[in-house]
This record gives C-alpha cells, structure tokens and sequence, in this order.
C-alpha cells in the first residue's frame, strides 16, 4: 500500500555500474573519490565504501559523514570555494587525504594551521582551467568567470614559493558532460598547464574532478555511464610517462540511475491548454533539479492504459516553477496512480528542501530479492 512519496535505489544495478567504472579505472590507471554531494544516504555510501572508492567532500558535514561510514582519512579529499576555517581546521584535525586550496587567502589559512596543527593532510591547488563546456550553465565551472579555483598565475605563483609543500593541482571543468571531447580539450589544457609549471616541481598528485554524463532521456537503454570513453579521453593527452595515477571525482556518473523517486497523482486539471495538467505529491522539495536548471527527468508509470496523452507535469509547492515539464506521454491517468521519475540517483535526496515543511520522503532499497526500507536522514 502506497504510504507516501519515496526514493528507490536498485544496489544491484549500482553494483554493476561500480564495477564497470572499476574496470575502467584499472585499465587507464584511475583512482576514484566518489563526489559525496551526488548522494549521502549511508546505504550508497557504504556499498561504494566497500568497493574500495575514495570520497570526494565539501563540507564538514560530509566529511563526518565519511567517517562516520568508516572511510580511512587516507581516502578522503575536500574541496569547496568557500571553506570556513571551522571546516578547515576539522579536516587538518583529522588529518585526511588531501584538501585543494580553491584561492591564494585560503592556501594561507590552510598552511598555517597545517604547520600550526602539525597535520598530515596534503595540499592541492585547485586550477580554473578555463575551458567552456556545452552543459546547463548553473553546472558549468570551469570557466575563469566561475567562482571556482584561483588562476594558473595564482598556483604557479604559490607553487614557485612553495614547491615543496604543494602536493598536486585539481580541475573540475562541469557536470552532465556528454560530449568526451571536452575531457579530451580539459586533458590538453592540463597537459599544456603542467609544462609550464616552475622547474624543480614534483606532481604527485593529479585531480580531474567528476563531470561525466548520464543518458537522461533513456535511462532504460543507457543505464551504465561511458566511464571508458571518459577515461580514455583524459588519458589521451596524460599518458602514464606524465602522470602515474590521475585521481577522478566522480558523482553523477556513480549513482544517477540507481534511483527512483516514487510519488502519486493528486489531481488532474483541464485547463485551456491542449495538455492536461497532472499535480503530483513529489515536487521540487524532493526533486529540486527540474526548477533549478529546468532538468528534463524520464516519467513513467508501471499502470497499463491502451490510450496515451501527454500530460504537463507539475509539483505540489507553491510556486510556479515547481514542474518537470510538459509533454510526459504516459498512459491515461487517474487521480490516485504511481508515476516515477526516472535517474535520481543524483543530486535529488541530497538536495532536498525544507519548503513548506514537507515530509521528507523514505528510501528504499532494493538488492537480489531484499528490500529495505529507511527513513531519510536529515543532516
Ligand atoms: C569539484 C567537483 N568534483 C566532483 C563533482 C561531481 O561531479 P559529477 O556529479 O558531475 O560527477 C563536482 C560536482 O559539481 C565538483 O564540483
């Protein structure tokens, strides 16, 4: 009986796709920090956790969260533009793998507590790389407008004053990227960026953040990313003799399609347009996606209807940006029915709002035939 909006993840289906970007990363020489901010649930967590991943964070919350999983600081990263001292001195304490310095300021603060503390944790410079992506504007950052990394100039400056204490250098370019071209273009820029870096430098580590797409449209047919061609495009330019190991940051990529978001048909008004006009219980509360960079999710419903319409599809909050778009063909609905909205695996739990207090909705889990069911933690 239906209880309520909730979130579905198929584990058996996040087990493959682990696998695959495994097998990826083995053959060019990866190694992976699963992006944290794509999915926080401690289930996900802990199955990716077992498959060996590192975890990328931006938050003191989500570094907690690592630990409290049971990541090893060793393989925990931290990144974010806007770190307060209170995180900085949380990860320096905790002594995690390695925090990328996103400015010359906060390179400063994360030295000297680093010295002060006498912590383990490495620095990164992390470097806009400048490079335009064809992604949704609000998830493109790697352009030197963005507010993310300081300029080649800034790092080389720091690096030629500090070559010692600089660990490696970190680029993000997007996310939702399609087209491995442009992970071709970010592995020839950052390859160009590491023959100009001041004589006497060692690069033990390099990061190429995350970015890599999944098939929204047709998740069904698609249901595992390109993490080969992904790799393979970065390598093109890196090689082994230049780099050993290059590190990657994948969110979306990991557990977009393992989810599902569950929710019910309240109403259906007929206005004067020619579509009917479905209001959900699931909106951009659970799903902010859609209202935040008009995000196209695949609806479907398992009820089975000889007649189809296309319906517009809209959310239960009080705004008017609350939809997920117009033409969903589904069969003839009714008041009362499930629908699913498709690849939320990322990006939909873990940015929930508070909006109109309501109630977050449940997660559930599936894997071989046992099914579990938790209550959403809230951080
Ligand atoms: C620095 C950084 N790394 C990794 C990611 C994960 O990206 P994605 O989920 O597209 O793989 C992001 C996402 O915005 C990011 O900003």
């Amino acid at each position: 009986m239906y209880q309520g909006p909730f979130y579905q993840y198929d584990l058996d289906l996040l087990n493959r796709t682990l696998s695959e970007a495994l097998r990826a990363a083995s053959e060019n020489n990866c190694s992976m920090y699963y992006a944290m901010k794509a999915n926080h649930e401690s289930k996900i967590l802990e199955k990716i956790k077992s498959k060996g991943l590192g975890v990328d964070c931006v938050s003191s919350g989500e570094i907690e969260r690592a630990l409290e999983i049971g990541w090893a600081s060793s393989k925990i990263v931290f990144a974010g533009s806007g770190k307060t001292l209170n995180e900085i001195s949380y990860a320096l304490s905790n002594d995690i793998y390695m925090i990328h310095c996103e400015s010359v300021e906060e390179f400063e603060l994360v030295k000297d507590l680093k010295e002060q503390i006498n912590s383990q944790t490495l620095i990164a410079l992390r470097i806009n790389p400048d490079i335009s992506v064809d992604t949704h504007s609000k998830i493109s950052t790697g352009e030197r407008h963005h507010k993310f990394g300081m300029s080649f100039e800034e790092a080389t400056m720091i690096i030629s004053e500090h070559p010692t204490l600089v660990r490696g250098l970190h680029f993000h370019v997007g996310s939702q990227i399609l087209d491995m071209q442009y992970f071709e273009d970010l592995s020839l820029k950052v390859r160009s960026l590491i023959e100009q870096l001041p004589n006497g430098f060692k690069l033990n580590y390099l990061n190429l953040g995350g970015g890599l797409g999944i098939d929204y449209r047709n998740p069904e047919r698609n249901p595992i990313a390109n993490f080969e061609g992904w790799m393979n495009a970065l390598r093109i330019h890196l090689p082994t003799s230049i780099i050993e190991t290059i590190s990657l940051e994948p969110g979306r990529s990991i557990v977009g399609q393992c989810g599902r978001l569950v929710g019910q048909v309240q109403y259906i008004k007929h206005k004067d347009s020619d579509q009917p006009l479905v209001i959900l219980d699931v909106g951009m509360s659970e799903l902010l996606r859609p209202a935040l960079y008009d995000a196209r999710h695949k609806i479907t419903t398992r009820k089975e209807d000889m007649i189809e319409e296309n319906y517009t599809i809209h959310g239960p909050s009080c705004e008017s940006s609350d939809h997920f778009g117009f033409d969903h063909r589904l069969p003839r609905l009714n008041r009362g029915d499930l629908v699913e909205i498709l690849s939320t695996g990322a990006y939909g739990s873990s940015m929930q709002l508070n909006y109109n207090l309501r109630k977050a909705p449940k997660s559930k889990f599936i894997e071989g035939n046992i099914y579990t069911e938790l209550k959403i933690k809230v951080a």
